[in-house]
């Protein structure tokens, strides 16, 4: 068995910054991760990184657009930390080296995105992610931190009290890619989540094909909640044969958007006379499918993002990366060219239930970055907030799970008995929908694994998994993996998009419960024991299913029209009934949902919700 004090999982913006802090604090930290850290998708951010660092900006203009951006949904704790600690973060990296592009005098250069009143986002050309990754890896090889890498997580080694509040969780269980072996990971003091984005729930996604929601899915079967799953953001521009990410740092630059009459839409038919191109993203791709489907699309399915009007000295400077994306996954050179863009898949605002220090409701389990939801992004995420939350709250759960004493978060978690179902009348009950076969990461049966001292506890999860991964090999001519996954993002993309309404997500429902039933029999061809990615795919496609379901579940529940979320039958924001957080808490496979309230107290002012207009 590997030991240490901490261990996090995956090695992406988040997971590197959590294994620094924990470093700093003195810790034995490891990391395990599916990919070798430089290959994770963090470095497919482009855009950049928001941070208050000018004169004339501050952290409170910072906090009052990413809580405007949320629709008033994000927590205000959160959200402030977000902004009183990104520009340490930022001025952190520029210290370790990161390449950030620069002005004439040599400070950092910040430009204008979606949904911000001050030109506050830093980058490094369009490859802001892979600047960050990189600066971040040359930090851990320097401080010498132990990497399993090519080692997926299968299960979190957490004990089985009846209530989540009261387990504790002492490591995880690692399999091996490269040899097919499996190992248990004890972990001293903490294990912290950093797993990425669920993107592979969908079938147009900017998302790498690895980002299919492991650790949200790992800590939602052990008992955490998870938080606002149905609100996922639909990025504006994407290319509309592989979803490519095309950086709306081309907008902030000063691109514009056509339709197929040649009309600057998101003015022409006001979607949103101040900003234009540079509204909120969800607004922004409301008003793309807006024009397809009133006729104004190219093709019946995308509009252009024009940038040739920059010229090509301002573009390469700034933007090089996408001239080089464009034409080799669409074949459109931008410098002659509109790209022809449409909305992807491309966050999830929601995920593992955390305080504003990263932590969950189980004890010694943490979570951070794109897995988690503390929640700085309520309904709606502003470009450039997700690189300062991975820094920002990849540092503080890595402090915190270290030992270090941090000011006690304003941010319950856990259910604890105060919140429920309420008074609103949701048309999925809890009881609707099975869980199935999926398996649940707490032990169950044998001893209570409450009784069992730490090393015991991995080790009993440890066998467990071996078990479950035997009966996939042995199950040689069972369903292929891939055909469920297809029904299951193909359904989500049909039913559970930008526009939503009540019969399309019952109908996705339906699909994924077909889809568990089929995922029963799921069985695996190839018995290697070296790199079986269908293996691999397999376990994953589980993950994917019960997140496809707490996406639906959620978007079924909330009935109103909230951020990214839209809803055909409820066409206005309700604060009334749901200013409040939905949660999802797996109760033996059966999701049973709750809510708590927003909070939306600051340090010293109430974010008062307005309307949001841009
Ligand atoms: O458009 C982009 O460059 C993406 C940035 C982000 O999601 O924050």
């Amino acid at each position: 068995m590997h030991e240490h004090d901490v261990i996090v999982v995956g090695a992406g913006g988040a997971g590197l910054r959590a294994a620094i802090a924990a470093q700093e604090e003195g810790a034995d930290v490891a990391i395990v991760s599916k990919l070798h850290p430089v290959r994770s998708h963090t470095g497919a951010a482009e855009g950049g990184i928001n941070a208050a660092l000018r004169e004339g900006d501050s952290w409170q203009d910072h906090a009052y657009d990413t809580m405007k951006g949320s629709d008033y949904l994000g927590d205000a704790p959160a959200i402030e930390t977000l902004a009183q600690d990104s520009p340490e973060e930022v001025i952190q990296l520029e210290h370790w080296g990161m390449a950030f592009s620069r002005e004439d005098d040599g400070t950092v250069s910040q430009r204008p995105f979606g949904g911000l009143s001050f030109p506050r986002t830093t980058y490094a050309g369009a490859e802001t992610g892979h600047q960050l990754l990189h600066t971040m890896y040359e930090q851990l090889v320097k401080r010498g931190i132990e990497v399993y890498d090519e080692w997926y997580v299968l299960d979190l080694a957490v004990s089985d009290e009846a209530e989540p509040e009261e387990r504790d969780c002492h490591g995880v269980v690692g399999y091996d890619i490269q040899s097919g072996s499996i190992e248990g990971f004890r972990a001293r003091d903490g294990v912290i989540l950093a797993t990425g984005g669920l993107g592979q729930v969908f079938d147009h996604t900017t998302n790498a094909v690895a980002n299919t929601g492991d650790g949200v899915a790992m800590a939602y079967r052990a008992g955490v909640p998870i938080e606002d799953m149905e609100f996922i953001q639909f990025h504006p521009t994407t290319l509309p044969s592989t979803g490519v990410l095309i950086t709306e740092g081309v907008r902030g630059e000063g691109g514009i958007l056509y339709n197929s009459e040649g009309e600057r839409f998101m003015f022409e038919y006001g979607y949103a006379n101040n900003d234009g191109e540079l509204a909120s993203r969800d607004v922004v791709a409301r008003a793309e499918l807006t024009e397809v489907n009133e006729g104004r699309g190219i093709e019946d399915e995308y509009v252009h993002l024009d940038m040739r009007h920059l010229g090509e000295e301002r573009i390469v400077d700034r933007l090089e990366n996408i001239i080089h994306l464009s034409e080799d996954f669409e074949g459109v050179d931008p410098l002659e060219e509109p790209m022809p863009v449409k909305p992807g898949q491309h966050y999830a605002m929601g995920g593992i239930e955390t305080d504003e220090n990263g932590e969950t409701c189980i004890s010694g389990l943490y979570a951070a970055g794109e897995c988690a939801c503390a929640s700085v992004h309520g309904s709606n995420r502003l470009g450039g907030n997700a690189l300062p939350e991975l820094i920002v709250f990849g540092a503080r759960a890595g402090h915190h799970a270290a030992g270090r004493d941090m000011k006690t978060a304003e941010i319950p978690t856990g259910k604890r008995g105060e919140w429920d179902a309420g008074d609103v009348d949701t048309p999925v009950e809890p009881g609707d929908v099975s869980g199935g076969g999926a398996g649940d990461a707490v032990a169950d049966g044998g001893a209570a694994a409450s009784d069992l001292d730490p090393r015991e506890l991995v080790e009993r999860t440890t066998e467990r998994a071996i078990a479950r991964v035997e009966a996939l090999l042995e199950n040689e001519d069972g369903r292929n993996h891939a055909e469920i996954r297809s029904e299951v993002q193909e359904s989500m993309t049909q039913h559970v998009n930008v526009f939503r309404e009540e019969a399309g997500l019952k109908q996705a429902l339906r699909d994924i419960r077909e889809a568990r039933e089929d995922y029963e029999d799921v069985g695996v061809a190839d018995q290697s024991r070296t790199f079986n990615t269908d293996l691999l795919h397999t376990i994953e496609t589980r993950n994917i299913i019960d997140l496809a379901e707490a996406i639906t579940l959620g978007a079924l529940a909330r009935e109103e029209f909230r951020g990214a979320h839209w809803r055909k039958e409820y066409q206005e924001r309700d604060d009334q009934d749901w200013l409040r957080h939905t949660l999802l808490s797996w109760n033996g496979g059966s999701p049973e949902l709750w809510f708590k309230p927003v909070i939306l107290e600051g340090e010293d002012k109430r974010y008062e919700p307005k309307i949001r207009s841009y």
